[in-house]
């Protein structure tokens, strides 16, 4: 095997059965890095609390499901770590030592902190633990020593804040114990939902992962094509139409001419979505078959998350016995 080229760590937060939204704006990125990397890929079952601490659901059967997608899309157990966050408790005594030398001024100017707030109103988020979350994620991150965080945008503050923390750590402590991560900004291919807006499940506009092949042509039949096209040979705009997004990922070698037939209205709609309905059953279907493998033999993600489990822990407490003793505790 080839060098890798440092360590990552992301985290994603227990959703349950993920969309396609999740599978092009971070998994497939993934993918590519575990071959580059030595990764850490976590499920932050504890962030989940951050926010849904009143009404926690069953976020262990959430943890399980969302696994099994990510098995199932060819996140490689041989080639990365996968593990819970609540499986390593040094993430926790990490963040309450960070605690002690983070200003609280530098979590209230986190830009998500006031949004989500704002965005989630309707549940009390005036918690210790929210305010706080960011610096969770400093911890899950800093304990591997990770070099880079592939995340999407929104979370480059939350990476910024790493390496700050990381930066007052080290010259606190007279030791450089923590390298300052890289922000890897995920490669995003805009994937819109079925009526347009941002794929999401609040939406209820959103693909599964692991749809069956038989249910697809009836989700495409759902997208929203251009309006103005109403007979066949109506000139269209594939600009301002979900089939032609979804297009532009499944059946990119077609997309040109797509788009001109399209325009040039010699494409109807009922076609069109058919060709691409073929296309995403290519796509998606050998992700379903492995999903209905892994699903038969559950034990492969109580074995898979507790050999991660192990591995991480393994790294974690490495590095807490060195903040521990650069703190004075031992
Ligand atoms: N805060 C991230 C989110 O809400 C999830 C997360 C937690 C994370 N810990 C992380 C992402 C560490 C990257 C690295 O999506
Ligand atoms: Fe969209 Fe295809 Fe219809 Fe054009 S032909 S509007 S790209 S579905």
């Amino acid at each position: 095997m080839a060098a890798k080229k440092g360590i990552i760590l992301s985290g994603m937060r227990p959703t349950g059965r993920l969309h396609l939204g999740n599978l092009f704006g971070a998994l497939e990125n993934w993918i590519h890095l575990q071959d580059q990397y030595e990764c850490y890929f976590c499920v932050v079952d504890w962030h989940a609390l951050t926010t849904a601490y009143e009404s926690p659901g069953n976020i262990q059967e959430d943890v399980r499901e969302m696994v099994m997608d990510w098995l199932s899309c060819g996140i490689d157990p041989e080639k990365a770590t996968l593990f819970k966050q609540s499986d390593v408790i040094e993430h926790a005594e990490l963040h309450l030592l960070f605690s002690m030398l983070t200003p609280l001024s530098w979590l209230e100017r986190c830009p998500t902190y006031k949004e989500q707030m704002q965005q989630m109103e309707g549940r009390n988020l005036a918690t210790y633990g929210f305010l706080g979350y960011p610096l969770l994620q400093a911890a899950d991150i800093l304990i591997y020593k990770a070099n880079a965080v592939p995340v999407g945008e929104d979370q480059a503050p939350h990476i910024e804040l790493t390496r700050e923390v990381a930066r007052r750590f080290n010259y606190l402590y007279g030791k450089q114990i923590f390298p300052e991560p890289e922000t890897l900004l995920n490669e995003f291919k805009i994937i819109p939902g079925l009526d347009k807006r941002k794929m999401s499940k609040s939406y209820n506009n959103y693909i599964e992962i692991a749809i069956a092949p038989a249910q697809i042509p009836e989700k495409v039949r759902m997208m929203i094509t251009d309006p103005a096209r109403i007979r066949k040979d109506d000139p269209g705009n594939p600009q301002i139409c979900s089939v032609f997004a979804f297009q532009r990922i499944f059946n990119a070698e077609a997309v040109e001419a797509i788009a001109q037939e399209c325009r040039e209205g010699t494409i109807g709609c009922v076609q069109c979505k058919n060709l691409l309905a073929g296309k995403m059953k290519d796509y998606l279907e050998p992700i379903y078959h492995r999903r209905k493998e892994i699903e038969s033999k559950p034990q492969i993600v109580d074995e898979v998350m507790a050999r991660g489990a192990e591995q991480a822990r393994n790294t974690a407490q490495a590095t807490m016995k060195e903040v521990r003793a650069a703190m004075g505790l031992i």
